[in-house]
């Protein structure tokens, strides 16, 4: 069998570039269909958007006219284009992805909007890759559905806080540090964040409050402050973490280590998605495109002990593990569990 013909809605944004670069090449998506606002309808995609990432268009993608959401939506394309990658605006995805869903489309998205109904998941396969099964909940196979992922920085620390839910996760104390391209194109001004740090970002901490608990399973206390600081790509995050359990800084490091990539049988997974860096002035947000898979690892760092707490730094590409890149492993979980299903083989 071929590619899966995908579509992307919101692909001239932060998050819609970073799905046309990671499914450039993907061994089970081709990009088919691409979505914006109306203004950029009939426009081909290279004429049309201020290209962000690291290299150039890729060259077929480039050709390809950008669509309304209305022409989208009319043409009823579900019969073979049925995976669509969101990265609308949370009020936009709102209205369009529930009308997706309920017309047979598979939806990976990134927006807020559905993440915290009971039968949709937040799904970060390292932290909680059976919740791919609420799609079941949802009507699926007979009908559509939304699977999400969550808020960029919650994703990192679901992501680190995973293996260590064993030793009981009583409290979290989080600071972000988030970088500029988390606020979407062209997002903040200039002249607010040059030079600055601003130290609210609207609905941020209650995101992380409310999602880290929904991906765990658990009922820790979360105690969020989030940051916007003048970097391009990249979240920072300092945690200190109590545990029901006395654990030592070797338990943490054995924890994050026996996380496996490999156990997952996906393509964008990393061979270890939690890197622990020991030189003390690591991770840095000039890592967010390293790692084995560029942007998918979770690099963590300055681990310590202070009393009965544990304390340490994490890094998470915000657009690409925090985003794209998560709904495309997202996906690739879907087509692995349930590809025979539909009669899909990979
Ligand atoms: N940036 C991140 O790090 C990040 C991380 C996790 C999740 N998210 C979420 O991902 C989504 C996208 O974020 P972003 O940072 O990529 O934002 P962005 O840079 O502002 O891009 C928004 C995209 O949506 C399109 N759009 C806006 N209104 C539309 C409409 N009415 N119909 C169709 N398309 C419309 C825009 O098209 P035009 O170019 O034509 O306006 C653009 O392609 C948001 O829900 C955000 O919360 C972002």
């Amino acid at each position: 069998m071929g590619k899966f013909k995908v579509s992307i809605l919101g692909a001239t944004g932060m998050v819609g570039q970073a799905f046309v670069l990671l499914l450039n090449d993907h061994p089970y998506f081709e990009v088919k269909h691409l979505v914006a606002s109306d203004r950029r309808e009939g426009k081909k995609y290279r004429d049309s958007t201020r290209w962000l990432l690291p290299g150039k268009i890729p060259e077929n993608v480039g050709e390809l006219e950008l669509e309304s959401i209305d022409k989208f939506l009319g043409e009823k394309k579900n019969t073979e284009n049925k995976i669509v990658f969101s990265a609308l605006p949370s009020d936009v995805a709102a209205e369009v992805e529930p009308e997706l869903s309920s017309a047979g489309y598979f939806v990976f998205s990134n927006a807020s909007a559905m993440r915290y109904r009971e039968d949709v998941p937040i799904l970060i396969p390292e932290a909680n890759v059976d919740s791919i099964s609420l799609i079941e909940k949802q009507g699926f196979p007979q009908a559509g559905f939304v699977v999400t992922n969550a808020n960029c920085s919650t994703t990192g620390l679901a992501v680190a806080l995973a293996p260590l839910r064993k030793f009981g996760i009583e409290q979290v104390f989080v600071s972000t540090y988030q970088s500029i391209s988390g606020a979407g194109y062209p997002g903040i001004a200039s002249l607010d964040i040059l030079g600055n740090v601003l130290p609210y970002i609207e609905g941020e901490e209650k995101k992380i409050q409310v999602e880290l608990k929904k991906i765990l399973g658990v009922s820790a206390e979360v105690y969020p402050y989030c940051f916007r600081v003048p970097v391009d790509f990249g979240h920072l995050e300092t945690i200190w973490v109590k545990f029901e359990k006395q654990v030592n800084e070797s338990d943490i490091r054995e924890a994050w280590e026996e996380l496996s990539g490999e156990s997952f049988g996906i393509p964008t997974m990393p061979k270890k998605p939690i890197v622990y860096l020991e030189d003390s002035f690591n991770p840095q947000p000039r890592l967010a495109f390293a790692g084995d898979i560029p942007g998918m690892v979770v690099f963590t760092g300055r681990l310590r002990k202070e009393n009965n707490m544990i304390g340490f730094v994490l890094l998470v590409n915000n657009i690409i593990k925090g985003a794209a890149g998560g709904s495309v492993q997202n996906a690739e979980v879907f087509v692995k569990k349930y590809g025979r299903v539909l009669g899909w083989e990979k």
